[in-house]
């Protein structure tokens, strides 16, 4: 499961991250909803949302939000910047599954959270489970891993220099039959010149093609309205093929 992953990881997830252009990232789901939506959302809820950088910055901007996670590490962190505050509320629940018990103007799920759904049955679980928290003609923003016509394989590192210093070495394989990237992960965090933290892990994500996709977000009672390639998450391009995470927004009919 990826939440052993991100709990072993929650402590470094923001350095790694710390190139990311989050409040480009949100004035983009804003700009989407704006397109979609006929009045700005009231409230959203952000699925995978990790260490809660979307769903902060979004409750700044005066939204109601709500953050889903499977990683209690992951919470911990998100939890500690929102300092008390009551809103984004962080909920630890499966995205697969899960009962809030209410419904949302909008869904988000970003930078590849959906891309740990890894069965057919899982998405569908999962998009089910959305369309139900969604409000009619509500709308999911969601980044999702494109099939390639070739997809990267073998040897590859992250090394970020600094404190906490970080080296990951990765070993990538894929599965065609069950359209997964397998990654075997060595990881190290040095702080102060000591090693701080090691794991070795595998994990898997899942890549997809937009028919699939479409298919698979009928089933559940969505329609696909937009696929489409993103400046680093700032702005809307048309659907480059070789593009390993564009975004797609669905939406629920009135
Ligand atoms: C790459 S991080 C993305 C975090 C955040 N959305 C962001 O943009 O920084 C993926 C997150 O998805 C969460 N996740 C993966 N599978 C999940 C599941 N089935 N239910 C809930 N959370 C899940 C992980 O715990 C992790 O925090």
């Amino acid at each position: 499961m990826a939440e052993r992953l991100f709990d072993r990881l929650a402590a470094y997830y923001d350095v790694l991250h710390d190139d990311v252009d989050y409040p480009a990232e949100c004035a983009l789901l804003e700009a989407i909803f704006s397109t979609y939506l006929p009045h700005p959302p009231a409230s959203i809820v952000d699925l995978g949302c990790g260490t809660g950088n979307h769903a902060l910055l979004l409750a700044r901007r005066r939204y109601e939000v709500t953050g889903i996670d499977a990683s209690a590490a992951m919470l911990r962190v998100a939890r500690a910047k929102a300092r008390g505050r009551p809103n984004p509320a962080f909920v630890r629940a499966d995205m697969r599954r899960f009962d809030l018990g209410r419904r949302f103007d909008a869904a988000i799920c970003m930078d590849g959270a959906f891309t740990h759904l890894l069965t057919d049955r899982d998405l569908l679980a999962h998009l089910r489970t959305v369309r139900r928290h969604l409000n009619p003609r509500g709308v999911y923003v969601f980044e999702f891993a494109q099939a390639l016509r070739e997809e990267t394989v073998g040897p590859g590192w992250i090394h970020r220099t600094g404190d906490p210093e970080i080296v990951w070495l990765y070993e990538l394989a894929f599965d065609r039959r069950r359209h997964l990237l397998t990654s075997q992960n060595r990881f190290f965090a040095f702080e102060r010149g000591r090693v701080a933290r090691t794991f070795v892990n595998t994990y898997s994500t899942r890549v997809l093609s937009v028919p699939v996709l479409r298919r698979l977000l009928e089933r559940a009672g969505m329609r696909l309205v937009r696929v489409a390639s993103t400046d680093e998450g700032t702005r809307l391009r048309p659907l480059r093929r070789d593009d390993p995470l564009p975004m797609a927004v669905a939406q629920v009919d009135a």
